[in-house]
């Protein structure tokens, strides 16, 4: 489905990633790993067209979506394309309603405004009340459930349980599992590895804008040199 091969991107002289590569599957829930700085938010605007809105470019490497280049494209046309983000630190529409929020970059689907607020109840309460009134939770479910209504064929999440209190990063764990049982493709970057190692079928560790390494679970359990060498834990 998605397929990353030896992303190169800078920002202006800066180099921030070398040679990236990663694939998602059909299905597949693929995480993205590594320490703070090591390129995982860069690798995510490159895929979503954003790199030129922050200064930055691709400078090398393949980007493809179910066969076609996305190098070039647009933010709004890799979007049409299929592919749904939940960004680092939410980014919902603070002057905008809950109900604004969802249905401002909505397409037709599975996922409408009934199911989104059945999936978070919570959205339903707040649906009038404005994106900046929101908690951190409620702006998380928003950018969740934003992302769902533009019906992605790849969803794509940056630090979404990031700074969230146990409770609602337990009920967004919880969400993105009936996801995947869905069959929805999720590329997941978060520092939860207990959790991330639950959910996903790969992983994929970068290290200063390099894959450094790639595996399932159970090898990724099997590797505490790994854990130790890139991620700290
Ligand atoms: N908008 C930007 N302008 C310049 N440099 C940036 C920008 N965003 C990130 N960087 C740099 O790119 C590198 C990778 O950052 P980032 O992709 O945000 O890492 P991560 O998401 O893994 O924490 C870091 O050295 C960071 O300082
Ligand atoms: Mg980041």
């Amino acid at each position: 489905m998605l397929l990353v091969e030896g992303l190169a991107a800078q920002y202006g002289a800066s180099q921030a990633l070398f040679d990236v590569s990663l694939a998602v599957g059909a299905g597949e829930v693929v995480t993205l790993l590594g320490r703070n700085g090591m390129g995982k938010t860069t690798t995510v605007r490159a895929i979503m067209g954003l790199l030129p809105s922050q200064g930055g470019r691709i400078t090398g490497g393949a980007l493809r979506f179910e066969g076609a280049s996305l190098l070039g494209a647009p933010p709004f046309a890799i979007a049409r394309r299929g592919l749904g983000l939940v960004p680092e630190g939410r980014q919902v529409f603070p002057t905008l309603s809950v109900e604004e929020n969802l249905i401002a970059t909505a397409r037709p689907g599975r996922w409408t405004l009934a199911s989104v607020h059945a999936l978070f109840p919570r959205l339903a309460e707040r649906r009038r009340s404005l994106g900046r009134t929101l908690s951190g939770g409620e702006q998380q479910m928003l950018a969740i459930g934003r992302a769902l209504m533009t019906n992605p064929r790849l969803l794509i999440l940056d630090e979404a349980t990031e700074g969230l209190a146990p409770l609602i990063r337990a009920e967004i764990w919880e969400v993105l599992g009936r996801l995947k049982a869905e069959g929805q493709a999720i590329l997941l970057i978060d520092k939860n590895l207990a959790a991330v190692m639950r959910l996903a079928d790969r992983h994929v560790v970068i290290e200063r804008g390099r894959t450094v390494w790639t595996g399932d679970s159970a090898a990724l359990a099997a590797a505490p040199e790994v854990r130790e060498r890139y991620l700290h834990v």
